[in-house]
């Protein structure tokens, strides 16, 4: 099968990253990581792209006078690498309406929660605090609404009595990097269509 060409966007420490680039090492994902996109110079993640030999474009959030002007630099970067996917794999901000509209249909995000509960930032937290009995991770199509898009896949994890928010999230991040790389094979190999709200795998 012929490989898309992918490029990830991300902010931290990328543990997702890293398990994309291993799935597609393995040969389990058909595709090429053509570029890592950050927003943050001090970013692990960009040490993975270079062990990996994968381009790094530091879009620094904090060297724009503004929100807009830093949108309009990234959606710049972003039409230049102009890959078949886009993933955002621990990427800490909300994606512009601009950005959304120009890569429609071909942009992912990883959510730690079963959305569409606990959206937004600290997503394992927030699932802590409610008392619910089990969250996981989402990985859905990104639109203009906060982590609201269409679903691709889910995967759930029981919270236990003792959990605290740090183990929570190790015990989500786990199956992240099971459905990460699931969801862009999907992805990869055409099988994903978007049929209003739903997802439909062929
Ligand atoms: C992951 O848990 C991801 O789901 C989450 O940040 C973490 C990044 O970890 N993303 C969000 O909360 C997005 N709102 P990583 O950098 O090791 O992949």
């Amino acid at each position: 099968m012929r490989t898309k060409r992918i490029a990830v966007i991300a902010s931290g420490r990328g543990s997702n990253f890293q398990a994309i680039i291993d799935a597609i090492k393995e040969g389990t994902v058909p595709a090429t990581c053509i570029a890592l996109i950050t927003d943050n110079p001090k970013a692990y993640a960009i040490e993975r792209a270079e062990q990996a030999k994968i381009p790094v474009i530091v879009i620094d959030y904090a060297a724009f006078a503004s929100k807009k002007e830093y949108e309009q630099a990234l959606l710049a970067a972003m039409q230049r690498v102009n890959p078949a996917l886009f993933v955002l794999a621990g990427y800490m901000r909300i994606v512009g309406k601009e950005i959304v509209d120009a890569f429609s249909g071909r942009m992912i995000n990883i959510h730690p929660a079963l959305l569409p509960s606990f959206t937004g930032l600290h997503a394992q937290r927030q699932a802590v605090q409610y008392g619910v009995k089990v969250s996981g991770c989402t990985v859905h199509f990104v639109d203009d609404s906060l982590d609201g898009g269409p679903v691709i896949c889910q995967q759930c994890v029981p919270v236990l009595d003792g959990d605290d928010e740090d183990a929570l999230a190790e015990r989500i991040l786990a199956h992240e990097h099971r459905c990460l790389p699931e969801a862009i094979r999907l992805f990869c190999e055409d099988r994903l269509k978007i049929d209003g709200r739903r997802v439909r795998i062929r």
